[in-house]
């Protein structure tokens, strides 16, 4: 067990972020009982509302201090009366990037019982981890107009990818594929259209592949991923791609393993402070309803546990969410059967109980 208290900023956020990080925050209570760990809270009250009220997004003084945390556990960012654009870029992409989050690690994991869209598949065939560059590529905001709304306008988005970040995040995804059962790591991109971007990702994973002879290697366009994704899933281990595609292809993850109720990742940066998160976003609709499926963010804290040096008590979690998933109705919102704080009793129990300890 780790030494050292967990001290967690705790970023609620918009929306439905605030009812599923409760229910994140009662299962941690249960495990702290359970596993014996001792931690602190911070909360930060970041997202719509505050900038509807002051314009204010993520200040320096908050920055500064998410900074001396061990961890960041996050709700979700997102308003509708907020230009799209603003509380991304100016929250949750602002601190993926000066946090310096390379990382963003999301399983994509199909549970016992969890109803899949493909047909004949199951668990054994849907359990991989995809590793999504989460500093550059498309998402730096590289760019600009020229003669704006004119009809000789032109929109440039620049994708920037550089030697150092594409060989960390590519030594990280091997470093991972050593540790799980295929030992095979799959590099998606495009070489064939993005000529000078992927020429660089493949030359160094190549490179990096040298320093891991006994890890298989291949490479992929990133479209036959998603087509193998839904065809022969049971194919992957680990998939390291850049940020935009890693954004598109994690969709398509959490719909295979049952939706964005069950999605969770982490924005992780190895050597400094990471930031959990369920990966659905802010689902307005059904905010103050009680109605939002709560296991993707108590999932979210089971990688946040499992990356802190808490790995007894992340499994207990993750065993306690498996048990009580046969006893939802449906996994999506509002259809459940159970209310947000029923589900997330439910999980705290079974956290509790003697039945989910074993193994
Ligand atoms: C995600 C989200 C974000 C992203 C948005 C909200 C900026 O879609 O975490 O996948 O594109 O990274
Ligand atoms: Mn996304």
């Amino acid at each position: 067990m780790a030494a050292k208290p967990l001290t967690i900023a705790v970023i609620p956020g918009d929306g439905t972020g605030p009812e599923v990080i409760a229910e994140g925050l009662k299962v941690l209570r249960a495990a702290a009982s359970v596993y014996g760990l001792k931690y602190k809270l911070t909360r930060y009250n970041l997202g719509g509302e505050r900038y509807l009220k002051s314009r204010e997004t993520l200040p320096d003084s908050v920055l500064s201090e998410l900074r001396e945390h061990s961890a960041i556990y996050l709700g979700a960012i997102g308003h509708p009366e907020v230009k799209p654009g603003i509380l991304e870029q100016g929250i949750l992409l602002k601190l993926r990037f000066e946090l310096d989050q390379y990382v963003n690690l999301r399983p994509v994991k199909l549970y016992p019982g969890v109803p899949c869209p493909l047909r004949d598949k199951g668990p054994a065939d849907i359990d991989f981890i995809v590793i999504r560059e989460n500093t550059e590529g498309l998402y730096v905001g590289s760019g600009g107009f020229l003669k704006k709304g004119t009809p000789d306008e032109v929109a440039i988005q620049e994708s920037i990818n550089t030697r150092r970040g594409v060989e960390r995040v590519i030594r990280y995804a091997f470093q991972l594929a050593r540790k799980l059962r295929r030992k095979k790591l799959t590099l998606g991109g495009k070489t064939n259209v993005l000529t000078y971007a992927f020429d660089l990702w493949e030359r160094t994973f190549r490179e990096v592949a040298r320093e891991f002879p006994r890890i298989e290697a291949e490479y992929l366009h990133v479209d036959a991923i998603s087509m193998w994704m839904v065809t022969r899933p049971e194919r992957f281990d680990v998939i390291v791609t850049d940020n935009m595609f890693g954004d598109i292809i994690t969709d398509l993850g959490a719909a295979l393993q049952g939706g964005l109720g069950l999605a969770a990742g982490g924005n992780l940066n190895p050597e400094g402070v990471s930031m959990f998160e369920p990966i659905g976003g802010s689902s307005p609709k059904y905010a103050g309803k009680g109605a939002i499926n709560p296991l993707a963010a108590i999932l979210a804290l089971k990688i946040l546990l499992e990356h802190q040096g808490y790995p007894e008590a992340a499994r207990g979690v993750e065993r306690a969410v498996v048990a009580v998933i046969p006893r939802l109705k449906s996994l999506a919102a509002g259809k459940m059967g159970f209310s947000t704080r029923q589900v997330g009793d439910l999980v705290a129990n079974a956290l509790k109980t003697k039945d989910s300890l074993k193994k």
